[in-house]
């Protein structure tokens, strides 16, 4: 079995207003450390599995210098057995040039992930994005030209002031652009940003549902199927590194804060930044077959088509069908989930996910 590679880099160029992601707008002195400890780190992983994906993510990738980005890039590529991997950096708009994604095409990146959020420019104001939606426009450019085709837009939607109209309109200029990938989420108001103090016309429930159940229609009729709950993909350019995460896969985690998951034992790397430099600590947790279980079903039921429930049943050495029968039986009667092979969610199903998921815990 291929094993799947994630590596956080902690910079942004500025910190967006809703954002509590591990990363920092002030630490760049800290740049040159952080990198020769995640070389390090990287360098002294004794893994021989395959690697079949490796998503460099942060934070913004691209917003380090690009020799450095470049020297995390051949660390992987030299000391692991990295076979036709899909290979994805993130990037921020207007911290990449035409030249650096060259340079990561000619390293071997055959994927990018570019945060767009909003294709108004009111909007990317208010959220504190460092760019406007032209800027975006010739990051995107950019990337196509120097080669790389496999492009995802991440989006944000159920914005202050945003109506259904106003999210259309970002919808209908990025699959313009035709990228091969879209990620829309519903914005988040996390505890400690800035956003958590700020006044906001959020819209309602019902809106922020409506917005959503249109993404699905509009997406679906451009030819981006929906395979998550957030994320729609061309045929063939779902993002095997994220399906790695909710199918329970093996991956490994390098750098500050990154987790991994190894045949069910958790590591989670140090958070801080300085930290994580002078003394990065492992910390190892063996996961329980319960809460295995539970995790499989939470994440798989995110993915549309579900998890399969023969393999679910060999994997735990329990039946799904029986041991979860009252839940099963009151969300199929409810029409809310199917069962054949595979154990999904519907689409009713989907627009109230978490509640469903939760039961399963
Ligand atoms: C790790 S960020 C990295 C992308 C890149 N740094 C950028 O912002 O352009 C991944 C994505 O998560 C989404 N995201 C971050 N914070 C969010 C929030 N509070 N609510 C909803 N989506 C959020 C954004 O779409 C963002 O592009
Ligand atoms: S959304 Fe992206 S660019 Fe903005 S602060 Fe978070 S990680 Fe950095």
């Amino acid at each position: 079995m291929s094993i799947g590679i994630y590596v956080h880099i902690p910079f942004c160029k500025s910190k967006c207003k809703y954002c509590d992601f591990n990363s920092s707008d002030k630490l760049f002195d800290l740049e040159d450390g952080y990198v020769k400890a995640l070389i390090t780190e990287i360098e002294s992983c004794e893994q021989l599995d395959k690697v079949d994906t490796v998503f460099i993510g942060g934070g913004t990738p691209t917003a380090i210098k690009t020799e450095n980005l470049l020297k995390i890039i051949n660390s992987i590529t030299n000391h692991f057995n990295i076979d036709c991997a899909e290979f994805t950096v993130e990037c921020n708009p207007a911290t990449a040039s035409y030249e650096d994604f060259v340079k990561l095409k000619n390293a071997g990146v055959n994927r990018i992930s570019i945060g767009l959020q909003s294709a108004n420019d009111e909007e990317l104001a208010y959220l504190g994005r460092i760019h406007n939606y032209s800027m975006f426009e010739n990051t995107y450019n950019d990337c196509v030209n120097a080669g790389i085709e496999n492009i995802n837009v991440d989006l944000i939607f159920s914005l202050h002031q945003q109506n259904l109209n106003k999210w259309k309109y970002t919808l209908d200029k990025v699959t313009k652009l035709k990228p091969t990938h879209i990620s829309c989420y519903s914005l988040i108001i996390e505890e400690g940003t800035p956003f958590f103090n700020m006044e906001h016309q959020l819209p309602d429930e019902e809106a922020d549902r409506e917005m959503y159940n249109y993404t699905i229609d509009f997406l679906g009729q451009k030819g981006y199927k929906q395979y998550e709950i957030s994320n729609f993909a061309l045929d063939g350019y779902r993002c095997k590194h994220n399906i790695k995460y909710w199918q329970r896969a093996n991956y490994l985690g390098f750098g500050c804060g990154a987790c991994g998951m190894y045949e069910d034992v958790r590591t989670q790397n140090t958070y801080d930044i300085k930290e994580y430099i002078n003394n990065n600590q492992v910390e190892k947790t063996a996961i329980s077959k319960e809460d295995a279980m539970a995790e499989h079903i939470f994440l798989g039921l995110r993915l549309t088509e579900g998890f399969d429930i023969e393999e679910f049943n060999q994997r735990y050495g329990v039946n799904f069908i029986r041991k979860y029968s009252d839940i099963i039986d009151k969300f199929t009667k409810t029409g809310l989930m199917e069962l054949d092979q595979n154990c999904k969610l519907t689409r009713k199903g989907v627009s109230v996910s978490n509640s469903i998921m939760c039961e399963f815990l």
